[in-house]
């Protein structure tokens, strides 16, 4: 998905993966203080509505944060400027790379899955390698690519209704990596963070099913391009199908229960570079 594919979604994308996205808060912002370090300032980029940024500010963090979208950053200044403990962040519309912030500037920056949407990851690694001070942490997250419940779910719709989104347009093998622990943690590397520690983050994604449809018809994610490109006759049938299957995958709560897990990596800026 390219950047400019974000226009004008940022309420649903809230609703539905924004929601998705925001599961790994907690463990994005333990991680940024491995070795025992004080929440200091933090860039968080790709911040979207501003989730991770709210959230590190609330837990003590100065925080700057940007995205490429504009109309992201409108919904993310507005979330944050409701909360008492989030009113200090600044939010700036800026598109990796070419960021306009200095040089070895902040002691964190956080990535929650914004590489996994960047036309040069490798580029962007380096310039918010840039940002760190040395002994400073970035932490990225991306989904893998593997099967899930929700791709499950995804691939059953368009099976049934035959709804298959315009051919992905993958980055090219050279620029492209791995979405795995060690395809993440290899890129982490090779973009000159030391100390690079991979893990898998594990959780249940609570979701009710008009908040995920919203998404979909919002045309975010794979599912998303598909219902978009879908006539008017087959989108019909995909929410039919999807609603077909919705209660098998309803707990007592009300809520869609999915067992998902993303890809954490983090990495330091050497204290002498090398
Ligand atoms: C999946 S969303 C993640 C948003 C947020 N980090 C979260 O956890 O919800 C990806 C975000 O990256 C932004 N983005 C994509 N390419 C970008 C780039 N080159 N520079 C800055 N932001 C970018 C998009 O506008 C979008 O808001």
């Amino acid at each position: 998905m390219s950047y400019a594919e974000w226009a004008g979604i940022a309420a649903p994308y809230s609703r539905s993966f924004g929601a998705l996205c925001a599961s790994t808060i907690p463990e994005v912002l333990t991680e940024a203080r491995v070795g025992g370090h004080a929440p200091g300032r933090v860039l968080d980029a790709g911040t979207g509505t501003g989730e991770v940024a709210i959230a590190a500010a609330a837990a003590g963090w100065q925080v700057d944060a940007f995205d490429a979208e504009p109309s992201m950053i409108a919904f993310a200044t507005e979330s944050a400027g409701a909360r008492a403990d989030a009113s200090s962040i600044r939010f700036t519309t800026a598109t990796l790379p070419g960021i306009p912030y200095p040089d070895q500037a902040f002691d964190a920056v956080t990535a929650n899955f914004a590489i996994n949407h960047v036309d040069h990851p490798r580029e962007c690694l380096a310039e918010l390698w840039q940002k760190l001070v040395p002994g400073g942490r970035l932490v990225a997250t991306v989904w893998p690519w593997e099967s899930t419940p929700t791709g499950r779910l995804w691939r059953e719709i368009q099976d049934e209704t035959g709804a298959y989104p315009p051919p992905a347009d993958r980055l090219p093998a050279g620029s492209d990596f791995d979405r795995s622990e060690d395809g993440l943690a290899g890129l982490l590397a090779e973009c000159g963070f030391e100390d690079v520690r991979a893990r898998r983050v594990r959780f249940t994604w609570r979701v009710a099913a008009d908040d995920l449809w919203s998404g979909v018809e919002a045309g975010i994610a794979v599912i998303g391009y598909a219902y978009a490109a879908a006539a008017p006759e087959t989108r019909e049938r995909m929410r039919a199908a999807y609603d077909a299957r919705t209660p098998a995958l309803t707990g007592a709560d009300g809520l869609l229960h999915f067992e998902l897990s993303a890809v954490l990596a983090s990495g330091v800026r050497p204290a002498v570079a090398g």
